[in-house]
Formats: structure tokens, C-alpha cells, sequence
């Protein structure tokens, strides 16, 4: 099935870029319905409006508290016939609001291996810890900071030499190739998620043929 794609950003939007490279060449079986920025200066808009998507701007400024931007958001994304939501590079913690308006169907992408170095700078994070080995999550979006569930992964030597800088190209690259993967093995039905196996678990992931490679 064709995934009808809602993207949230809020800045350089590298990734939703390798989403519509991926659709435009054929490798991946979705549309992007909707791109939401929260910041106006973002350049993934640029790349939407580019790519003739439609975009918006959504200033959580400008709304009382975060339920109320989010209901905002939900029906926006709703009317645009939106039905899978990836967060590429949000910069901000989401509710049940968005979560409840599509269960188990919001997908975040982080650049480490969780449950290592959630929250901002994973790459550094990952340097400065000393690593010998990081790498990216494509997950489900639970109301934790970079905590639901797993639903691919990808690993990446870190190098002696390694910077911040030359850390995160390389992942990047590595991003674009995993959450792709990911969303045209959920559009070719193979993904299942079921129901945590006891109370206050986590939902459980499986794959038909395994999880995606990037
Ligand atoms: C990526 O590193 C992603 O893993 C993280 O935010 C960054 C977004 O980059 N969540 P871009 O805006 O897609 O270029």
C-alpha cells in the first residue's frame, strides 16, 4: 500500500529529502501528504515547496499550551489525508494528543544507537563518551524522549580521527538509507506491532522476513 506521509521538521530537513529522492526514483512506495515546520526559517519547507509538497509553517508560539498546538497539528495533518507521521529533525517532545490521533504510526529517526544517547547531540554524546561504535534508530514515537520502540537499526564505526562534523555526515548518509528502508517495508505490509505482553510494557515490533537493512 501506498503510505500517505505526513513529515515534521524544523530545520535543514535532510531527511525528508532522501524520502522524496526514494519516491521520485521508485524506491519507496508513499506520498508526502503534508511537510509541518515549527520554525519558519526551516529549509526543509524550501525543499517541500521545491518539490511542489505542501508545506506549512506552525508556530507553537503562538498557541496556549502543547495539547492545543498539537490538536492543531492533528487536524491539519488529518485533513491533508495524512496517515503515517515521521518525525525528520522535530524539534520538540510530542503528546499523547498526536500519539492518540495515530497509534502506533508516528516514527521518529535519532542518530545513535538507543538506548544509548537519547535527547540533542547524540553524535557528541557518542564521541565524547568514547565509543568504539554508534549508529541510527528508526522507532515508534512513544510520549518518552527517544524511547518507543525499536524498529530498525544500523551501526557505524566511530573513527580515531572522527569530529563531531565528519561523525555526523557519515550517519547522516546512514539515516537516509535506514529510515527509507523502513518506510518501504511498513508500506509492504511487513511490519506488525502488537500489544505489550504484560501491563506497562512496550508494544512489541516484528518483522515478516526480519527488520530492514539500511
Ligand atoms: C537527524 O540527525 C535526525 O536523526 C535527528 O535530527 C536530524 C535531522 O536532520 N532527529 P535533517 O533535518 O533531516 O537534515
Amino acid at each position: 500500500m501506498t503510505l500517505e506521509l505526513g513529515v515534521l521538521l524544523s530545520g535543514r530537513g535532510s531527511n525528508l529529502q532522501s524520502i522524496l529522492d526514494a519516491i521520485a526514483c521508485g524506491a519507496l512506495d508513499a506520498r508526502v501528504r503534508l511537510v509541518v515546520s515549527n520554525r519558519a526559517e526551516a529549509q526543509g519547507l524550501e525543499r517541500a515547496r521545491k518539490a511542489g509538497i505542501p508545506s506549512l509553517f506552525l508556530d507553537h508560539r503562538g498557541y496556549p499550551d502543547r495539547s492545543a498546538y498539537e490538536r492543531e497539528l492533528v487536524q491539519r495533518l488529518g485533513a491533508a489525508g495524512v496517515e503515517w507521521v515521521v518525525l525528520a529533525g522535530f524539534m520538540r517532545i510530542v503528546t499523547r494528543e498526536l500519539l492518540g490521533a495515530f497509534p502506533e504510526r508516528v516514527v521518529n529517526i535519532h542518530p545513535s544507537l538507543l538506548p544509548a544517547f537519547p535527547g540533542l547531540d547524540a553524535q557528541a554524546q557518542a564521541l565524547a563518551y568514547g565509543v568504539a561504535m554508534t549508529g541510527c534508530t528508526v522507532h515508534l514515537v512513544d510520549e518518552g524522549v527517544d524511547h518507543g520502540p525499536i524498529l530498525a537499526q544500523a551501526s557505524l564505526a566511530v573513527e580515531p580521527e572522527d569530529t563531531r562534523e565528519t561523525l555526523s555526515a557519515r550517519l547522516l548518509d546512514r539515516e537516509h538509507a535506514l529510515l527509507v528502508a523502513t518506510l518501504q517495508r511498513i508500506a509492504e505490509g511487513d511490519l506488525t506491532v502488537s500489544p505489550p505482553a504484560d501491563a506497562g510494557g512496550r508494544p512489541r515490533v516484528s518483522w515478516r522476513g526480519g527488520p530492514p537493512r539500511a
